[in-house]
């Protein structure tokens, strides 16, 4: 499957699975936090920052998170969004910026190792945390968000294989709960409208 298609297809999953997890939020009849009713994005993770902490979502909980799964040694896509991501926060006052943590989980543990996410994320921006872990902790933080990945030329004899991915940007609520999500091409101006909006 080329790269283009499974982007594509992996943000109709999501934004099928918003939808409808917004339709049983809605109908829940509690005020939209009825997580156990139908499809949710989102949900407990445990993994390892850029510094080596262990971390889960309770130490982001009273922040919005704005999140993207990808891996360090992507040549072009995690590099855009996490750019476009980094442009948004750049045009945020100082008041929302302090609101919203900048998440990148890696979908390639093996390579991505917390000091090469220490020596990655801050080249886009100085408040981004990174995140790694194991490869059952990566595949479950994936697997709650509905972040799609999978290794390509795996069996290439230099290790030089790549990670086919969604490629989706995740606005988390200070309650951990899903708010919206950012398709692949959105330009910074309108992510940034968006979350001054949202802030
Ligand atoms: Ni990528």
């Amino acid at each position: 499957m080329s790269r283009i298609v499974f982007i594509v297809l992996a943000a109709a999953f999501v934004v099928i699975a918003a939808t409808v997890g917004r339709y049983w939020m809605t109908s829940g009849g509690d005020g939209g936090h009825s997580q156990s009713a139908g499809v949710q994005i989102g949900g407990p993770f445990t993994l390892t920052d850029h510094t080596g902490k262990r971390v889960s979502e309770k130490d982001f909980a009273g922040k919005y998170m704005l999140m993207y799964f990808g891996y360090t040694y992507c040549p072009d896509v995690c590099p855009t969004s996490l750019s476009v991501m980094a442009e948004a926060l750049d045009q945020l006052s100082p008041e929302e910026l302090a609101k919203v943590v900048p998440v990148f989980v890696t979908v390639d543990p093996e390579r991505d190792t917390p000091e090469v996410m220490a020596s990655y994320v801050p080249h886009f921006h100085s408040s981004m945390i990174g995140l790694t872990g194991s490869m059952d902790e990566v595949k479950a933080a994936a697997r709650a968000y509905k972040a799609f990945y999978a290794k390509v030329n795996a069996d290439d004899p230099d290790g030089n294989y790549t990670m086919d991915h969604s490629s989706i940007t995740y606005l988390m609520g200070p309650d951990g709960l899903y708010v919206t999500h950012f398709n692949h091409g959105t330009e910074a101006d309108k992510m940034a409208a968006r979350l001054k909006e949202l802030l």
